[in-house]
């Protein structure tokens, strides 16, 4: 059940160019969040619309989320200082399922975010690619105490194998069993990743965005088209079984 919580910031940093890492004081959000579920923030009263952010991590109590600065209400939050207050509304959507024996978690970019939040809850192995060296060093500090093995990409070749999560995952799915995939990241890399699934008969989760308004399922203008109909993804999602939003027929995901 979401509710509105209002925290207070424990540390805001700068973590990559643009990358903020954000901790909040939020006992209660942590206890009632599970592992892809995201928060609305108020930015200000400035800001009619509120900003989803995944959720990253759950542990001592402390909410953590890493956002990118892209336009002007992160850019607002990444000048929030330690010791400030922020309105938050949560915890929102549904969370990847919980499974027994070991996921693969396959992620780039922010999309590493939420799924930070599931290998700390489920056993997990880390598929992660991102742009540069810098763009992943972070998250591989972050995912180390909780992920059991971490593979690596970058579009660069400056650290791990050169290329994209996609060039990778045959190989990791051939060397151990996993009970599914769960994937974050731009939708051609999770579009790319399902499909390695299907091949494999392997369970596959993919977390969509769509940009949104109430975050509560009751405005529709989050809405997609999907095999079993109209979804929200704020409120159906955004987690969601990938044949249920990619069309492998025609290589076109259905919204
Ligand atoms: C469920 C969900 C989880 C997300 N988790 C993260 C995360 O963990 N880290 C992160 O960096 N980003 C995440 N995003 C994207 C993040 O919400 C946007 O980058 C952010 O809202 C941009 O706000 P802005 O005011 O800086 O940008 P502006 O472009 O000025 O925003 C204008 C409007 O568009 C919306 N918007 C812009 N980009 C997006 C987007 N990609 N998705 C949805 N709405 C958007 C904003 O919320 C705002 O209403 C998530 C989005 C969704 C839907
Ligand atoms: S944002 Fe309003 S229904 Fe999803």
């Amino acid at each position: 059940m979401a509710q509105n919580f209002i925290a207070t910031i424990l540390s805001n940093d700068e973590v990559a160019e643009k990358i903020f890492k954000l901790t909040v004081d939020a006992a209660e959000l942590a206890e009632n969040s599970r592992a892809g579920q995201f928060v609305q923030f108020k930015i200000s009263d400035d800001f009619t619309l509120r900003r989803p952010l995944g959720i990253a991590s759950t542990i001592g109590g402390r909410v953590k989320i890493f956002y990118r600065v892209v336009g002007r209400g992160t850019e607002f939050l990444s000048r929030r200082q330690v010791g400030d207050s922020l309105n938050i509304l949560g915890a929102l959507g549904n969370g990847y399922t919980p499974r027994d024996g070991k996921v693969l978690l396959v992620g780039g970019g922010m999309g590493l975010a939420p799924l930070l939040c599931a290998a700390e809850q489920f056993s997990a192995d880390v598929l992660m690619g991102g742009r540069t060296r810098d763009e992943v060093n972070f998250w591989q500090a972050e995912f180390r105490p909780h992920a059991e093995e971490i593979f690596l990409t970058t579009d660069d070749g400056s650290v791990g194998r050169y290329g994209f999560v996609t060039d990778a995952l045959p190989e990791v799915l051939a060397a151990k069993n996993y009970s599914a995939i769960l994937t974050c990241g731009p939708e051609i890399m999770m579009r790319g990743v399902a499909r390695i699934a299907a091949a494999k008969n392997l369970p596959c989760e993919v977390s969509f965005e769509k940009r949104m308004a109430c975050g509560l399922g009751a405005c529709l203008s989050c809405s997609i088209d999907t095999v079993n109909g109209r979804r929200k993804v704020c409120k159906d999602g955004p987690i969601f079984d990938a044949r249920e939003v990619f069309d492998y027929e025609s290589d076109n995901p259905h919204d």
